[in-house]
């Protein structure tokens, strides 16, 4: 669990646009990062959960769909999904984005791009999950020049969309995401499906890339991990990238190892092997001439990570999540968890009403920020921005002080 860093100073009659939310107190939890980091005394723990855990799960079957279920607070962590999703975007302590543009052929590209990858896979404690953010809900967050937009679009099927846009250094990502979270006996499994990707404009390159399983197991012994296979492919160049996350002590390979290959497709021989832990160090092994070098080291990559600070707070809006779940993140801090619980009904509570409300006018709701539709050919969900690029956000993540920025 991470820290999450309370509060920024904030005058004290300062008005969200267009509501009456006070801004102080506005809880903005440190992005998550890797479990296993040393913790100091100010970051929240998360109460010990796994008998709770069990106790809420003794009434399903294997198989069953998790996706209305409702946590008690308890069990939440104080950010929302859409922060999550967010922050794996560019929260590092080590430039992973702009050495995408800065490869000089396809391949460098190509291993840049796995290696941006390989930091958008972060660590939960045990037991706990973000808020299901509500239909609407919004999270605007900008890192230098690269600004990120994120949008609930729907909320049966969950579906959330992101687009972020960097014109500086010519990124762009469009992402459309998905997550069915399934109670398989012995822990809960979430596909987190749907389509990421993003795109290097001045190389008129697309990537493609979809994402691991997030498993959580109970027993035998309580863990978070990520598994199965994923696939990175640029149109383009045709490269291709196929990895393998897990594995089984068993077989004799770490649960949190990675492993795959670079390849030209239509051949499946490797131009390159990839090797290591995702929480760990990854190397790319250069096939032809045997030259083996470290393209990823988590620990570098998401150590110290800085929570985003309200820069602009009349620029915030009221659909944010920090401004949606800020009472419910106090509860949560404060551990008062009676509290918390009757605030997060009220969230809910109010959702709902809005939803009966709309139905009986019989109003369509539609996103703000993007166009969503569905492909029945492949089973598919597409969000499309409506906007050419994301403007400046109100909450702004500074750029770590021990930053490494060994591009130019
Ligand atoms: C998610 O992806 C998995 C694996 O590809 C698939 O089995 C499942 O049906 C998908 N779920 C949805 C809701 O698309
Ligand atoms: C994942 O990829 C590996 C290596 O290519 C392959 O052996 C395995 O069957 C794949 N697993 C699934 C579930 O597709």
């Amino acid at each position: 669990m991470q820290l999450p860093t309370p509060v920024y100073p904030c005058p004290l009659n300062l008005q969200v646009t267009g509501c009456n939310t006070s801004l102080k107190n506005i809880i903005i939890a440190a992005p998550l990062g890797l479990v296993e980091e040393d913790y100091d005394d100010n970051q929240y723990k998360a109460p010990n959960l796994l008998r709770r855990v069990l106790s809420l799960m003794t009434n399903l079957k294997p198989g069953a769909s998790l996706i209305s279920f409702q946590l008690p607070p308890e069990f939440n962590i104080p950010k929302s999904m859409l922060q999550v999703y967010g922050e794996t975007t560019f929260c590092v302590g080590k430039e992973m984005l702009n050495q995408c543009n800065a490869g000089k052929d396809p391949i460098e590209r190509m291993t840049a791009i796995l290696a941006w990858k390989l930091s958008t896979l972060r660590s939960l404690a045990f037991g706990v999950a973000p808020y299901n953010p509500i239909l609407g809900e919004t999270h605007h967050v900008s890192r230098g020049t690269l600004n990120v937009l994120l949008e609930q679009v729907s909320h049966h099927p969950p579906i959330t969309a992101l687009h972020a846009t960097d014109s500086k250094n010519g990124i762009e990502m469009i992402w459309c995401l998905y997550s069915v979270p399934k109670f398989v006996g012995n822990g809960v499994e979430t596909h987190i499906n749907g389509t990421r990707e993003i795109r290097l404009l001045n190389k008129g390159e697309n990537y493609l890339m979809n994402h691991p399983k997030l498993l959580i197991r109970f027993l035998p012994v309580p863990s978070v991990l990520w598994s199965g296979n994923i696939t990175v492919s640029c149109a383009e160049t045709g490269l291709e990238a196929c990895l393998t996350f897990g594995g089984s002590f068993l077989l004799g390979i770490n649960p949190r190892s990675v492993k795959g290959k670079i390849c030209l497709p239509p051949s499946k021989k490797p131009l390159y092997e990839i090797n290591g832990r995702w929480d760990g160090i990854v190397t790319a092994k250069e096939v032809s001439t045997g030259t083996v070098r470290v393209i990823y080291d988590a620990k570098e990559v998401l150590s110290g990570l800085k929570p985003p600070f309200l820069e602009d707070p009349e620029g915030i809006c009221e659909s944010d999540s920090v401004i949606v779940w800020k009472d419910v993140n106090e509860g949560i801090m404060k551990r008062r968890w009676e509290e918390a619980r009757e605030v997060k009904n009220m969230v809910e509570e109010k959702e709902r009403e809005i939803a009966r409300e709309r139905k009986r006018k019989g109003e369509i709701w539609k996103p703000k920020h993007f166009s969503l539709s569905f492909n029945k050919d492949d089973n598919t969900w597409n969000c499309s921005p409506l906007h050419q690029s994301v403007p400046r956000a109100p909450l702004v993540v500074p750029i770590q002080s021990n930053f490494h920025q060994t591009f130019n």
